[in-house]
């Protein structure tokens, strides 16, 4: 049995510390569990752990004792079942080693059948009777002290310190006699104790065990498309603070099929915990190297190309309405169909500020004309462009918007003689604002998954900028059949 103190000497076992730095430079997402974090975890884990006690079956006990009067009685109390557990008031307190959970003062509801067999010197037969009981536990007490490290990029939940005690047991007898009653009270009182204690201890192993094969069964590498994959590894231990729990991953977009050099990032790579002064339960933070290496990933793999054959005025596309403007080209293609040909020159330069995150991108257009079922290049301008994207969440998804906020062009080379490129840049503003951007803003929609946990995703969600990083501050929440529903979010700096 363990006593009631062992759980105060947990506390003080664990001296708690304070503020906390990411001191893992391949770690580019963090996510931080502020104590609100914790508790809402702690009530979870409670109610899964009641879940898995109630209807649980503890082993058969059988006594044999010396009945003044009676005689010697051999006593079997079987189907002892726990049929409800009620929990007052718990706590989840951080060390710098463990996470201490504790619950006091729970009370648990039992039922159980009873049979005696009494044999004396005056009925040499015997008597027996048979007949069930409840049984009111009081004054529970379960702690118990969990680690977690980093294990080969995955994380290990282990065990340190468990138990359970049973403050106050009562028994009611339906049927029996009174001396069995006195028997129960006296003899088997400590028996039933020690045995939920243990089915509770036991069902405490057991789900920190599940929650351990969990935890091992998280993949590393979360695939995105058939060209991208997140490398979703554990860097380095989690840090352990008396206000959070802090964890980092890597992070960063990778080529399914190649393995990336690994990065690491510059000095100032410290996150803070802070929310804007808001109570949040949890804090993921995403460095700018994430952008960079999906911006690496998809110019490496040839994603970033866009052929534009279908515009607003589709009467552009036609050589037809260009025979004023650039003569030559319709002489050489009379009336011939027409193909935009957008493909990013270098990967995109990705940042984040204090207010959003800017991309410069340059883009070689080519001008192609389609002919007998050929497709000629006839002229490539250089655009550069400056847009801005806001980012939102979306479900448990962090999307973007991309904002068009400057753009120049020059002439690379031509088949059709010098073209003005005054009229040519207003082609390419039409097709930037009504094809290219509204298009990129569709891709970057379902953006990059947020990670959730089981059916537990995001809510009331806000997004602060603090270079190079990108915080998303947020409670959890289950995620109901509403998931997709578009979530409206805040924004905060
Ligand atoms: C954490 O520790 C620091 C200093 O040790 C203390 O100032 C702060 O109040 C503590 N926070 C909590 C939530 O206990
Ligand atoms: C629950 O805890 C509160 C405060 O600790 C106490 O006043 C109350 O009596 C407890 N209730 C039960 C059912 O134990
Ligand atoms: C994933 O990240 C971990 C930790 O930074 C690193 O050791 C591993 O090599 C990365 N894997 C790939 C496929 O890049
Ligand atoms: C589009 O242009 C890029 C370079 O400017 C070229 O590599 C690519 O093959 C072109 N794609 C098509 C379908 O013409
Ligand atoms: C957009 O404008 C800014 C400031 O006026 C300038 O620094 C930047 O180079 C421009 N970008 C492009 C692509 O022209």
């Amino acid at each position: 049995m363990a006593p009631f103190n062992l759980f105060f000497l947990l506390y003080l076992l664990f001296i708690p510390t304070s503020g906390y730095v990411q001191p893992y430079e391949d770690g580019f997402v963090s996510g931080v569990i502020s104590n609100k974090g914790l508790d809402f975890a702690k009530d979870l884990l409670i109610e899964k752990g009641i879940e898995s006690i109630v209807l649980l079956k503890l082993p058969e006990i059988e006594n044999s004792a010396q009945v003044s009067l009676v005689g010697k009685a051999k006593v079997v109390l079987s189907d002892i079942t726990i049929k409800d557990v009620q929990v007052n008031s718990s706590s989840v307190v951080i060390g710098e080693s463990g996470i201490v959970v504790v619950v006091s003062g729970a009370t648990a509801d039992l039922s159980m059948k009873w049979k005696y067999t009494v044999s004396s010197w005056l009925i040499p037969i015997g008597i027996s009777d048979s007949g069930t009981a409840s049984i009111k536990v009081k004054g529970m007490q379960v702690g118990l002290t969990l680690n977690l490290k980093n294990q080969e990029g995955r994380l290990k939940l282990s065990l340190l310190d468990h138990g359970c005690y049973v403050g106050d047991l009562s028994i009611k007898l339906d049927g029996g006699a009174a001396w069995l009653y006195q028997l129960l009270v006296d003899a088997f009182e400590e028996n039933i104790a020690s045995s939920v204690e243990e089915g509770i201890s036991g069902k405490i192993k057991e789900g920190i065990t599940k929650l351990d094969n969990f935890l091992q069964a998280l993949p590393k590498q979360i695939s995105i498309d058939e060209t991208a994959a997140l490398n979703v590894s554990f860097v380095g231990n989690p840090v352990l603070s008396n206000s959070s729990v802090a964890v980092a991953i890597n992070g960063l977009f990778t080529r399914t099929s190649e393995i990336l050099v690994p990065q690491s990032y510059k000095k100032g790579y410290k996150v803070s915990s802070a929310c804007g002064g808001l109570p949040k339960m949890i804090k993921v933070s995403i460095h700018e190297n994430v952008f960079k290496s999906a911006s690496l990933v998809y110019f490496n793999a040839g994603k970033m190309q866009l052929i534009i054959d279908e515009l607003p005025d589709q009467a552009l596309l036609n050589t037809a309405e260009w025979r004023f403007i650039v003569p030559q080209l319709y002489k050489r293609y009379p009336n011939d169909n027409m193909q935009i040909n957008v493909s990013a020159s270098s990967p995109p330069v990705i940042q984040v500020s204090y207010q959003d995150i800017g991309a410069t991108v340059s883009v070689d257009v080519t001008i192609n004309v389609l002919e007998s079922g050929e497709t000629i290049p006839v002229a490539c301008l250089s655009v550069d462009v400056s847009a801005s994207c806001s980012v939102e969440i979306l479900g448990n998804n962090i999307a973007g918007r991309i904002r068009l906020q400057n753009f120049s062009a020059y002439l690379k080379w031509s088949k059709i003689g010098k073209l003005r490129i005054h009229l040519i840049q207003s082609l390419i503003s039409s097709a930037l604002k009504t094809v290219v951007l509204p298009y990129l803003n569709r891709q970057l929609k379902s953006g990059y998954p947020l990670p959730t946990i089981d059916d537990y995703g995001f809510q009331n969600s806000i997004v602060l900028y603090n270079y190079p990083w990108i915080s998303v501050c947020s409670d959890a929440s289950f995620i109901e059949e509403d998931y997709y529903l578009v979530q409206q979010s805040t924004y905060a700096s």
